[in-house]
């Protein structure tokens, strides 16, 4: 057993394939998360020295947003805690076009450990495992920004970069980009997934007001409501999250998944049919 990699959010989207690409490879890394032994919890920093204990390297994602309030303070405090016990690489998980996730790439480029930031657009599997899976099952997709052009990126493509990062010191002071190979839009991805599911989707391009209405009259959480505004009014809106980069195909000798290819396999998986 090799636990001196630890894998932060190691049963998320990124996470989870990440650790999958390190056993892969015969390494056993340490997953850092709520349910995880020992447990790590962002909410509770005495959860955080079991986690960090004898670990050498670190993926390192935030949840749910390094844009959210007090971000940036856990991210410094686990930082200089990670370095105090003996961490010597960190990988951040960044986002595209996100003023305040810089920020919090800059704490881990000044704090002295080596580190690659892997800096990504907006994942493929947001329509698979998150906030946009429940629209695609009931056939009523409903969003603001309709025409926007989005570099969508494959959350295992991510990984494969991670898992390289993590491992290469070449790749130490580094920033790389991970983007799709191609720029498209929600009602692009919509139409998409309808003719590979064979299913009518319905897409209508409302505003954001409508939409923050929307998540209210569905007793979202305000903190989540909060976020996803965010996220449409300054991310998706940022011209620099609307250019493609092709630092997956420089890291991994491939080109990044299309939105396409990744549509395929999911239909595969069942995920996208309606529960009967
Ligand atoms: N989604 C995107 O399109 C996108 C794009 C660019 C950047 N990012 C960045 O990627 C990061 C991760 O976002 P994501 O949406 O992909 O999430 P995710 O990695 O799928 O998040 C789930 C993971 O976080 C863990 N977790 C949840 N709450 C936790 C807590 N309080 N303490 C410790 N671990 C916790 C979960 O495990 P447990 O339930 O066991 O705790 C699970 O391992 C964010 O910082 C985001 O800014 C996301």
């Amino acid at each position: 057993m090799n636990s001196n990699i630890l894998v932060l959010g190691g049963t998320g989207k990124t996470g989870s394939r990440l650790v999958k690409h390190l056993q892969n490879k015969g390494i056993e890394p340490r997953i850092g998360s709520r349910n995880a032994t020992p447990s790590f919890d962002w909410n509770d920093k005495d959860t955080w020295v079991k986690s960090l204990q004898a670990v050498e390297r670190m993926y390192l994602t935030f949840y749910p947003d390094l844009a959210v309030p007090g971000a940036k303070e856990a991210i410094e405090s686990l930082t200089y805690l990670a370095k105090e016990l003996g961490v010597k690489k960190i990988v951040l998980l960044s986002g595209k076009g996100e003023t305040e996730a810089e920020a919090c790439e800059k704490i881990i480029v000044n704090s002295g450990v080596n580190y690659t930031i892997v800096r990504a657009s907006w994942f493929n599997q947001n329509w698979s495992e998150s906030f946009f899976l429940d629209p695609i099952l009931t056939g009523e997709v409903a969003l603001p920004m309709a025409d926007v052009l989005i570099p969508f990126v494959d959350a295992d493509d991510i990984a494969q970069v991670a898992a390289t990062v993590l491992l290469d010191d070449t790749y130490n002071g580094e920033i790389v980009e991970v983007t799709g190979p191609e720029l498209i839009t929600f009602k692009d991805i919509v139409k998409t997934i309808s003719t590979v599911t064979n299913r009518n989707l319905n897409f209508y391009d409302i505003s954001l007001e409508q939409y923050v209405d929307g998540m209210r009259e569905m007793e979202l959480p305000d903190d989540v409501v909060w976020l996803m505004e965010y996220l449409f009014s300054h991310v998706l809106n940022n011209p620099e999250n609307q250019n493609i980069s092709h630092d997956i195909e420089s890291v991994l000798g491939r080109k990044a998944k299309t939105f396409l290819k990744f549509a395929q396999e999911i239909h595969k998986t069942g995920v996208w049919s309606p529960k009967k």
